[in-house]
This record gives C-alpha cells, structure tokens and sequence, in this order.
C-alpha cells in the first residue's frame, strides 16, 4: 500500500458542514475518503483531451459583479485567450451575482489552461470546465 501523507486544510464552519452532511449522504465512512476520491476526479478531469487534440470547452463563472475591475479581467483574459472564444453568455442572477458561460475551442492543453486561468481569478466563487470533443472513440 502507497505511503499516506497527511495535510491540514482550514474552511468555513458552515463549508465544513454542509461538506460533512454531502458526504454523509453518498456513504462516506469519513472526510479523508471523500477527499481523496475528490483529488482522483479532478486528476481524472484534467487528463481528459490532452496534448494538442481539439477540443471544445464550456466554462461557468460564478461571481459577484462588485468585485473591483473582475468583469474587465475576466473579458481582457478572453480578449487575449490562446483559444477561439466561439461564445460568452452572461446571466445577472440576482442583484449582485452574475454566472458567465463561455464556450471556447482550441488545443485542449490550451482550453485547460485558459479554464485554469479563468477560474482562478480573484474573486470567482465557483467556475467549471466541461471538455467535450467530436472525436469521441468508442
Ligand atoms: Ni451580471
């Protein structure tokens, strides 16, 4: 069996819990157990359409509109991606929250890394990236 590492993590009380009720729910004995399967998925997610296959990508932004200057960021990092952005939906959900949706297509190291870029900005509270490919073999 591989060697175990141990890490802390600080979180919200209420993250923690809500977390801990998730879980609870799909059968996890306990947190470690639900992390690592977490930290498997993500590893799985960024192996999908590797290298220089094209790829199509769609990209949800979560974030609050008064966060300084985060709209210009977001569409200058857009402006100069290294991927043609084919669309971007932008939906005010309430009075301050604002979820964008861009569908970019390029080489899929370049749509990870954009994606990658994108949501980790300052002041995104949730972004997804969802690759998907013509190229499908079956
Ligand atoms: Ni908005």
């Amino acid at each position: 069996m591989a060697q175990l590492s141990r890490f802390g993590v600080s979180l919200e009380d209420d993250l923690l819990e809500a977390f801990d009720k998730s879980i609870g729910g799909q059968g996890y004995q306990n947190r470690s157990e639900a992390i690592r399967d977490l930290i498997r998925d993500h590893l799985i997610q960024k192996k999908v359409g590797k290298g220089n296959e094209e790829v199509v990508g769609v990209i949800s932004l979560l974030y609050d509109h008064r966060t300084h200057h985060l709209s210009d960021v977001l569409a200058d990092m857009q402006h100069k991606a290294s991927v043609g952005v084919n669309a971007s939906l932008h939906i005010h959900l309430d009075v301050h929250n604002c979820l964008e949706v861009i569908v970019v297509r390029g080489a899929a190291d370049k749509v990870h890394e954009v994606a990658g870029k994108l949501i980790a900005t300052k002041g995104v509270q949730n972004g997804r990236l969802i690759t998907t490919t013509t190229e499908i073999k079956r």
